[in-house]
């Protein structure tokens, strides 16, 4: 078959279904913009150094035209490290199979899909796969990676990672067959829809630094699988409310599973966080005509249909089970101690298309949690405890999260930034607009968000606070929708391809303010093609830009590491990676090509030991997508292997994996 049937954009692939859905848009409000505004709001420098005054140019341009990039030359083609707070040798830019780091720096894969978690882990057979065997293994696609320390330890922890999704044509070989030109992926059986269900969710793994080298410990107390069979409850606010009991669990508390866990946290007291993001795509089935969820529904884009567990099980089937999408689209904590601990879905943080749960403790004591729904035109969310935590008593911190303020954001043209609480009562969150009760307002957290007139945005991806410099990093990673007319201060570019990110200013320098100030830090994208628009400083390299940005890390130092997902290497020559962005001084809006991925895959976690001597990267999706990379042009990865690329081996990063990532000289990384 030609590459071109893999198209991402044309194929029948639930990846890019999933993608598809995940950037429709369904928020119907029209809530203000700015109508012709382009944002001015750059510093000073990115004013003097930037491509300048080509927004209004950027408006008409579309991927399609940025198809030289892949020539094109930075603006400033040598870097000078001049105020960086990095020194390391920067990668270059492109595109291969495998993947790539800064010279000095090892890269070794640690865990991959299928490998084994306990001592009575199955060996990985991709032609013999079961539920049985794959609720013993690393699941599928990790996207959040988080380290938890044991006591103290920055060389002895628990790793943390979610398992957001599955790819069945990767995953399972046979069942791509190509009629019409078109590929088509076979129906799902039980047996698949079981396996799929056991690769979702998270592992909880010990890990251990010895003579140099990170491994996994197999008999570790605590590993764990969690996936979308696990028992969970839901707690809080919504908890027992008429709108989550299903016929299945008619208490409203006790939910099976959870759902494409993309970002998350760790909590300041040691708990795992887990963001239900695309939770749309496993519904299928009608709603009973005239059923009163059918609106809220409408909103979150419920059913969507990509995955066929409905089928099999009644909770994914609306006809079934009408009020089972409520029970998804939480944040998820799991309490790592203890492997027997039941997952709690905490409702007073929201429902809606999650993407992480950053987190840093207020001045006064209290946790404020950022986090952003990952769809175009809506919104950014902070979550503040109503509780203050505890570093000397764990057990008094554990239900902090039931009980809080969640507030959306909204974006004014002048730099202001406000903190709208949804609380029920207050503004327009009352029953007069079918809001009885905070569970409603939880249950319907977008809809409140639509009435309190907060800032649609470019796709919410991670956000993360920096206690080092007091700032907050919102990662937008692109919205081609967005037109002309749509443009405002914040969302500067129409038809933004290659996304920004804005930096957030809490006012006081207290996490938990209810107002602060905001700007952009960059705008991304090729600077050297002055239609793109982009604002990386003139020293960032040809290699040093990127678009899409999506997962992100602040370092204990307190710099910024960007992870990108969606650089199509066809349109820009070079795959997706991790990159090293300056935020403070002469050096601000510089960026480095650390790490890069394999063609197809994203660069997701990534996540640094307490001494910045490890960085953990998850590589999710390598070789997905359809690619013009002869290895990975193939319906499955296990198929034809020998007759297209007969020099692979089984370590090479293929599967999706998490990367280690340590200085040769055991130094810093980044420095
Ligand atoms: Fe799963 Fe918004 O990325
Ligand atoms: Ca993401
Ligand atoms: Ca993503």
């Amino acid at each position: 078959m030609n590459d071109d049937t893999l198209d991402p954009h044309a194929s029948p692939f639930r990846t890019s279904l999933l993608e598809e859905a995940e950037g429709n848009g369904s928020n119907p409000t029209a809530n203000p913009t700015m109508g012709e505004l382009i944002s001015l709001r750059f510093s000073r420098r990115g004013l003097l150094k930037g491509s300048l005054a080509v927004s209004a140019i950027a408006s008409t341009v579309g991927p399609l035209a940025l198809l030289t990039a892949e020539k094109a030359q930075a603006t400033a083609s040598t870097a000078s490290t001049g105020g960086s707070a990095f020194t390391f040798v920067e990668v270059e830019a492109g595109v291969d199979q495998t993947h790539h780091v800064a010279e000095g720096y090892n890269a070794d894969v640690l865990l991959r899909w299928g490998d084994g978690l306990f001592p009575d882990s199955p060996a990985f057979d991709p032609k013999n796969q079961s539920a049985e065997a794959q609720r013993r293994q690393f699941g599928y696609n990790n996207d959040f990676v988080g380290y938890i320390p044991l006591n103290g330890s920055p060389e002895h922890g628990l790793l943390v990672v979610n398992h957001e999704y599955t790819n069945e044509h990767l995953m399972f070989p046979g069942i791509v067959t190509v009629a019409d030109g078109k590929l088509k992926v076979a129906p799902a059986d039980q047996k698949r829809v079981d396996i799929e269900m056991a690769a979702h969710g998270g592992s909880i793994v010990e890990i251990q630094k010895v003579n140099g080298a990170w491994q996994v410990v197999k008999d570790g107390k605590l590993n764990r699988r969690i996936t979308s069979t696990t028992e969970m409850v839901l707690s809080g606010p919504v908890a027992g409310h008429d709108r989550v009991k299903t016929k299945e669990d008619p208490t409203g508390t006790k939910v099976l599973g959870t759902l494409n866990n993309c970002a998350g946290g760790v909590t300041p007291w040691g708990t795992y966080v887990m963001a239900e993001e695309n939770f749309h795509g496993y519904f299928l089935g009608k709603l009973p005509e005239g059923h009163p969820e059918a609106a809220n529904y409408k909103r979150y884009g419920v059913p969507e249909g990509t995955y066929e567990w409905g089928n099999f099980y009644d909770r994914f089937d609306l006809s079934k089970e009408p009020n089972s999408a409520n029970r998804y689209g939480w944040i998820v904590e799991v309490d790592v101690n203890d492997p027997t601990s039941v997952p709690k879905k905490r409702t007073a943080m929201g429902r809606f298309k999650h993407e992480g749960a950053e987190s840093i403790v207020a001045k006064d004591g209290r946790v404020v949690f950022y986090l952003g729904d990952d769809e175009r035109f809506d919104y950014v969310y902070k979550f503040v405890t109503a509780g203050k935590f505890d570093p000397n008593n764990r057990a008094a911190n554990m239900d902090l999260l039931d009980s809080g303020t969640l507030y959306v954001a909204r974006f004014e043209a002048d730099g202001a930034l406000k903190w709208l609480p949804l609380i029920h009562g207050e503004g327009p969150l009352t029953a007069a607009n079918g809001f009885n009760s905070q569970a409603d307002v939880l249950i319907e957290t977008r809809k409140a968000g639509d009435l309190l007139g907060a800032t649609k945005m470019d796709r919410p991806e991670d956000i993360q606070p920096n206690g080092v410099n007091g700032k907050v990093y919102v990662m937008l990673t692109n919205n081609t929708r967005r037109k002309d007319d749509q443009v405002d201060a914040a969302n500067p570019r129409a038809k933004n391809a290659f996304g920004h990110i804005i930096e957030l200013t809490e006012a006081d320098g207290d996490f938990a303010a209810t107002a602060g100030k905001w700007e952009v830090l960059l705008k991304c994208g090729d600077p050297s093609i002055a239609a793109v628009g982009a604002s990386f400083s003139t020293d960032t390299t040809r290699n040093g830009w990127f678009g899409m940005p999506d997962n992100c890390a602040v370092d204990s130092a307190g710099r910024l590491w960007v992870a990108t997902d969606g650089n199509n290497p066809k349109e820009t020559g070079r795959t997706d990676g991790l990159w090293a962005v300056d935020v403070a001084g002469a050096a601000r809006a510089t960026s480095k090509l650390f790490f890069r991925v394999p063609v197809g895959a994203e660069m997701c976690g990534p996540q640094f030991t307490p001494d910045d001597r490890t960085a953990f990267v998850a590589v999710q999706h390598p070789g997905d997508g359809g690619t013009d990379w002869a290895p990975f042009g193939r319906p499955s990865y296990y198929e034809d292997l020998s007759t297209r690329w007969p020099d692979f081996k089984d370590d090479m990063p293929v599967r999706p994996a998490v990367v280690v990532i340590t200085k040769k000289d055991g130094g810093t990384i980044g420095a």
